[in-house]
């Protein structure tokens, strides 16, 4: 009998100590899953980083489009609060990086090659970079069987590069300063590489024959220096912000930048309406597919812009939310340390260029 209730007690400890760990952990994970976006994560993210007891190398093969970046100094921890995370240009460290990052574009236009001659130190993990939608990533198939990470704006990508992102305010509820005050032009563009063939000239053109579009950049020779940029597009009611390669997840700094830190309400043309909202409120932007055409988007465009209170309730989103743009290198590499633990343990992209080139548009 005390035999069986011994048992009974400690089979209902070992449940009680497993529903503890579970209540305790999976909020843990959650909380700093949810967080990792946030700047109030780097406390969060110092301490599990904290928990390990050596540096992550992260080796950079050769800088992005041959510019590089100073790395004096912990330049994780200095810059991003990111502890024990060793950032490295220096090749001759190889055989003790934990990870070697090779930028795609470099790779494809044959200016540097991969060390394969050199043997892989056992457990170092070759992870491909690009921010590049598919159609500019060129051919991928000698790429089989040799990266183990992939650091790309996908959110399926082993690390998670955005162009950008929105971020909670830590205080809300500013009022709304009158949003169409020095507003100029209805709809703006600014294009540099004009391609009669992309999907964004057809939709422009059709566009223009509604209404009218400022249209700027090295195409109509009216190129905006970036001091201007932002000023400019301020004057719009709405930015084009059309991308040059319509593939899955691929939103870049068009959106975040140009038409959100512009102050201009975004047209979006890009990836499906579900891929945007994923990532921005609603109510912040007007993609192109929610309209039977193209001559409807432009009817809709002029009618919000004479409607005041509508036209403002799509900069409702920025009381709560702030733009994070990621422009630097050296932020999106540091980021590989936070989620070095959580790696899979061995792993291997068999078919780089299908995986690269999967789902899409
Ligand atoms: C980790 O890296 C930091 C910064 O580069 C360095 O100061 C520290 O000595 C390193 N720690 C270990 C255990 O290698
Ligand atoms: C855009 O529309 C304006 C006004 O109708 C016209 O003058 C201009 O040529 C158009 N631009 C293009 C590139 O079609
Ligand atoms: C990385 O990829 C190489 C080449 O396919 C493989 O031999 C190695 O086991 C992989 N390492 C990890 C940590 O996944």
């Amino acid at each position: 009998m005390g035999g069986n209730n011994t048992k009974k007690s400690a089979v209902r400890s070992v449940k009680k100590f497993f529903l503890l760990s579970f209540l305790c952990v999976l909020p843990l994970c959650l909380l700093s899953e949810w967080l990792r976006g946030f700047p109030a994560a780097i406390h969060f993210s110092t301490f599990s980083n904290n928990c390990r007891s050596r540096n992550v190398t992260i080796l950079l093969w050769y800088w992005p489009f041959n510019r590089p970046y100073s790395l004096q100094g912990d330049v994780c921890w200095n810059l991003y609060r990111i502890a024990h995370c060793r950032l490295v240009d220096q090749r001759s460290l190889f055989s003790s990086a934990d990870v070697v990052v090779f930028h795609n574009k470099e790779l494809i236009m044959g200016r540097q090659k991969l060390p394969l001659d050199l043997p892989r130190p056992q457990g170092q993990r070759w992870a491909w970079m690009s921010l590049e939608a598919p159609a500019y990533s060129g051919n991928l198939g000698r790429y089989a069987n040799v990266f183990n990470m992939t650091i790309t704006y996908r959110k399926d990508a082993d690390i998670t590069v955005p162009y950008g992102e929105l971020l909670l305010k830590e205080a809300k509820g500013q009022l709304l300063e009158d949003v169409s005050v020095n507003k100029e032009s209805l709809a703006c563009w600014v294009v540099s590489n004009y391609r009669s063939q992309h999907k964004r000239s057809q939709v422009y053109k059709e566009l223009n024959a509604t209404v009218p579009v400022e249209v700027y950049g090295r195409w109509t020779k009216k190129p905006l220096p970036s001091s201007a940029l932002l000023r400019t597009i301020s004057r719009c009611y709405f930015y084009l912000a059309f991308e040059n390669s319509v593939a899955r997840e691929y939103i870049t700094e068009k959106l975040w930048r140009n038409a959100y830190q512009g102050g201009a309400v975004p047209v979006v043309l890009g990836p499906p309406l579900s891929d945007y909202k994923a990532v921005a409120p609603p109510n912040s932007f007007i993609h192109v597919d929610e309209f039977a055409s193209v001559n409807e988007l432009g009817k809709y465009l002029q009618q919000l812009a004479q409607d005041k209170k509508r036209y403002t309730e799509y900069f409702t989103w920025t009381q709560k939310w702030k733009v994070k743009l990621y422009t630097d290198w050296r932020e999106r590499l540091c980021k590989i340390c936070l989620q070095y633990n959580t790696l899979p343990q061995q792993k291997v992209y068999s078919d780089l260029n299908a995986w690269v080139n999967a789902n899409n548009t």
